[in-house]
């Protein structure tokens, strides 16, 4: 049993992968918990770096997950009911500077873009796109993890917090992982 929970712990510690630090991005609560079960929650606050395809897959063993009310593809899961403290509020034309934090490079590619949280689809073209992100041949370039974005008017369908977000998003076909994070605001 020991030996278990310290594979478990090691484990956990070297899949730090990222997520974005500014501004203040969604994170795992008690709607979280409602819809997305003990399990998942937990897996995601004891590594919120952590990807997607590992929530799915600890998703799929419990009874008390929900894939229709947590859909780990739209902001890990994370609820907006569980972050109505962190909603910014931006205005067409603004630039947002981000900030993410890159704890194990995989090769990939990432894109900012807004999400529609009722159908999870781009409500704007990327807002920035790396075709490269976080390559294991080469340092981690600076822009990777700062970088600015310029907002489109997307006020017709985020004038309500919760409506959308802004999502960061980092696939590595390397690694087969997903991660994202989500910047809740209203415009
Ligand atoms: C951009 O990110 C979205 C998820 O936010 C993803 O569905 C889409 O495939 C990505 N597009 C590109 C070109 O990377
Ligand atoms: C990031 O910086 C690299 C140079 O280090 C540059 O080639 C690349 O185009 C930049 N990417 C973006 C999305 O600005």
């Amino acid at each position: 049993m020991r030996s278990n929970i310290l594979t478990l712990a090691f484990a956990t510690l070297s899949a730090g992968h990222g997520i974005v630090t500014k501004p203040t991005a969604r994170s795992a609560g008690d709607a979280m918990k409602a819809v997305c079960g003990q399990q998942v929650t937990n897996n995601l606050q004891s590594n919120e770096y952590g990807d997607i395809e590992q929530l799915s897959q600890i998703g799929a063993s419990q009874k008390d997950f929900d894939p229709t009310a947590c859909d780990v593809s739209l902001c890990k899961g994370q609820q907006f009911n569980d972050n109505v403290a962190n909603v910014q509020t931006f205005t067409p034309g603004q630039v947002v500077p981000i900030t993410v934090d890159i704890q194990a490079k995989h090769t990939g590619i990432a894109n900012v873009s807004v999400v529609d949280t009722a159908t999870n689809k781009m409500i704007s073209d990327a807002l920035i796109y790396f075709p490269v992100y976080a390559s294991t041949s080469t340092d981690l370039p600076k822009n990777n993890t700062q970088f600015d974005i310029t907002m489109p008017d997307v006020s017709g369908q985020c004038g309500t917090a919760g409506n959308c977000v802004v999502q960061w998003w980092w696939n590595s076909p390397d690694s087969k992982q997903t991660y994202m994070s989500c910047v809740d605001f209203t415009m």
